[in-house]
């Protein structure tokens, strides 16, 4: 695991996305696997700025989400599909039919997990997926407990979960229960890894992830020590309490 530090979640955003443009840059049709919450927004606003000012071009490149809560349609301010919309996707020139994201909605929650991991296949398997990291140690929608070797999957989202993301719905009686992930056997498949963390709420999460000599399930992060392409990038409150020194790209 390579350990970036960055002073403030500014800089963590930057390296990400720089690391994202230098995929891009080396593989056009790159399969980007996204990811949402308030730590990916500032990568995906220099994206923006990117493109903006450079014009990277991302005609080829198909990005896989991470997850996407159940019963919301696409066009739910709350959905994920529109998350991704006004973070990202509006700003640049992936072709919509190249987003793919969990179905919501779909007739059968179950099969239409199947057939995302088999489209994730189809597409030739995620070049590099970004992750956040919940203060569980949870990633994507995996929480502790969950099988590492689990494909996308429909989870029952623990009450801490809701709480924590309450605040972008007007009361946690909003937030779905239910939602769909990839597993994390889906997430290791992954070709690179790249995980960010900012602020002191992750602190612990991050302390225990650096501390980890095993992979356990009652923390799901401690499931990438089996992956041998993991990028964690933390900002300084991030790293306050862990023992690990961090490089610099
Ligand atoms: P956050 O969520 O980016 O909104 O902190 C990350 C996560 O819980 O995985």
């Amino acid at each position: 695991m390579k350990i970036v530090s960055a002073a403030n979640k500014e800089e963590m955003s930057r390296k990400a996305a720089q690391i994202i443009l230098d995929l891009i840059h080396v593989k056009p049709s790159a399969i980007l696997g996204l990811a949402t919450g308030s730590t990916p927004e500032g990568t995906y606003r220099f994206l923006a700025d990117d493109r903006r000012k450079n014009g990277t071009d991302y005609q080829k490149v198909r990005t896989v989400n991470l997850d996407e809560y159940a019963g919301l349609k696409p066009e739910d301010p709350n959905s994920y599909h529109a998350y991704m919309e006004s973070h990202f996707f509006r700003y640049v020139n992936i072709p919509s039919n190249q987003h793919f994201l969990p179905n919501g909605t779909a007739d059968s929650l179950d099969e239409g997990c199947k057939a995302y991991d088999r489209l994730i296949e189809r597409l030739g398997g995620v070049d590099l997926q970004l992750l956040g990291i919940g203060r569980n140690g949870h990633i994507g929608f995996n929480e502790p407990g969950t099988p590492f070797d689990a494909g996308t999957h429909v989870v029952k989202l623990t009450e801490s979960t809701r709480q924590a993301n309450a605040r972008f719905f007007g009361s946690i009686q909003e937030v779905p229960e239910k939602a769909i992930t990839m597993g994390i056997g889906t997430i290791l498949r992954s070709k690179a890894i790249l995980l960010l963390a900012s602020g002191p709420s992750k602190a612990e999460a991050i302390a225990k992830l650096l501390s980890a000599t095993a992979p356990d399930t009652d923390f799901p992060a401690s499931a990438l020590l089996r992956h041998p392409n993991v990028t964690v990038i933390a900002d300084t409150d991030a790293m306050s309490l862990a023992n690990t020194k961090a490089g610099s790209l």
